[in-house]
C-alpha cells in the first residue's frame, strides 16, 4: 500500500495543482478580458431592486434551497445539507493541519511516519505528508499537529463525522434512487400534483461511492480498529483530488468567487 501511495500521491497532486492553476488562470483570463458585466435592468416593469452586499449574500446563498430543493426534495436538501456541513468542517480541518504541516516541515523538526506507525522519523515522502494532513484526528497525528488540543480537536470533529455519515446515507439513498434533481413533493400552488424522475450522473455517484470509502476508513483509524487502514484513506482522498480541477467537485474552491459574482449582480439589481 505505501508502494502504491508513494507511486500515486506524486502524481494526484500534480495533476492536482496543474488543474487548479489551469483553471485559476482561465478565470483570470476571463477577467481582464473586455467582457463587462451586464447593467441593471431598470426600464423593465417590475424591475428588481438595487441591495445591500448582506441581503445580496443572503438571497444568493439560501433563497435558492429554501425556494426550490427544501419544498419539492426534502431527502436529497437534508443529505445535502448534513453533507456539506461535514465536508465543509472537515476541509478546513485540513487546511489548518496542512499549514502547521508545512510550518514543521520548513523548520525540519521530525514527523510522524503514518504507515510506521512512529511518532517522530525523516520520512518526508509525499505519501506520508498527505497521510498525515488526512489522519490529522488520528491520536498521534492529532498529538504532533496540535500538542495538547489534540484530544479537544478530535472530539469536536466527531461532529462533522457524523454530520458526513448521515448526509452520505441519504446521499447513497438519493444515487440509488435516481433522486438528484427530482421533484418529489409539491413545489407549490402552480405546480401542484408534478413529478419529475431525477437522474443519477456518473462522476457524482463515484464521487458519493469513494466519500463512504472516506468516511468509513477515517471511522476506523479514529476507533484504531484496523492498523494502517489511513493508507486507505489517503488513496481515496487522493482520487478526489485527482478529479478535482476536472469534475463538478471545482465548486469546493470556485463556489466562493462565485457566490462574490452572483451577490455583485443582485446587489447592482441586474437580478432577483
Ligand atoms: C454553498 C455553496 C455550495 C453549493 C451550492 C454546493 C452545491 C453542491 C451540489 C449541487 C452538489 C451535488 C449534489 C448532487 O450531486 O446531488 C454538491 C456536492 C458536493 N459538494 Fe458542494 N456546494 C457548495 C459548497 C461546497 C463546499 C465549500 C465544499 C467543500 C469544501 C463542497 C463539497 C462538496 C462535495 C465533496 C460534494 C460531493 C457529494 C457527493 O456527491 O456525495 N461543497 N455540492
Amino acid at each position: 500500500m505505501v508502494a502504491i501511495l508513494n507511486f500515486y500521491a506524486p502524481i494526484a497532486l500534480t495533476v492536482f495543482v496543474a488543474g487548479t492553476l489551469y483553471k485559476i488562470l482561465r478565470h483570470i483570463g476571463m477577467m481582464v478580458s473586455r467582457r463587462r458585466p451586464m447593467g441593471s435592468t431598470q426600464g423593465a416593469l417590475d424591475a428588481p431592486q438595487p441591495m445591500s452586499w448582506g441581503e445580496a449574500f443572503k438571497r444568493v446563498i439560501f433563497y435558492p434551497i429554501a425556494m426550490f430543493p427544501r419544498r419539492s426534495n426534502p431527502v436529497w436538501t437534508l443529505g445535502f445539507t448534513l453533507y456539506h456541513i461535514g465536508i465543509i468542517t472537515t476541509v478546513i480541518g485540513y487546511t489548518v493541519a496542512g499549514v502547521i504541516l508545512a510550518g514543521r516541515v520548513a523548520a525540519g523538526v521530525p514527523v510522524p511516519d503514518v504507515a510506521a506507525g512512529l511518532s517522530e522519523s525523516s520520512n518526508y515522502s509525499a505519501a506520508n505528508l498527505v497521510s498525515i494532513i488526512f489522519a490529522d484526528a488520528e491520536p498521534m497525528v492529532a498529538n504532533f499537529l496540535f500538542g495538547g488540543f489534540g484530544p479537544t480537536f478530535a472530539a469536536i470533529t466527531w461532529i462533522d463525522v457524523l454530520c458526513a455519515l448521515t448526509g452520505n446515507l441519504l446521499m447513497l439513498f438519493v444515487r440509488a434512487n435516481r433522486l438528484s434533481g427530482a421533484i418529489t413533493r409539491d413545489l407549490n400552488d402552480p405546480v401542484r400534483g408534478v413529478r419529475v424522475s431525477g437522474s443519477r450522473p456518473p462522476v457524482n455517484a463515484f464521487v458519493t461511492v469513494v466519500i463512504t470509502g472516506i468516511i468509513w476508513t477515517e471511522i476506523l483509524a479514529r476507533l484504531a480498529l484496523v492498523p494502517n487502514i489511513v493508507l486507505l484513506h489517503s488513496l481515496f482522498g487522493l482520487t478526489l483530488l485527482l478529479i478535482f480541477p476536472f469534475s463538478y467537485l471545482w465548486h469546493m474552491l470556485y463556489v466562493w468567487v462565485a457566490f462574490v459574482y452572483a451577490a455583485a449582480r443582485r446587489r447592482r439589481g441586474a437580478l432577483a
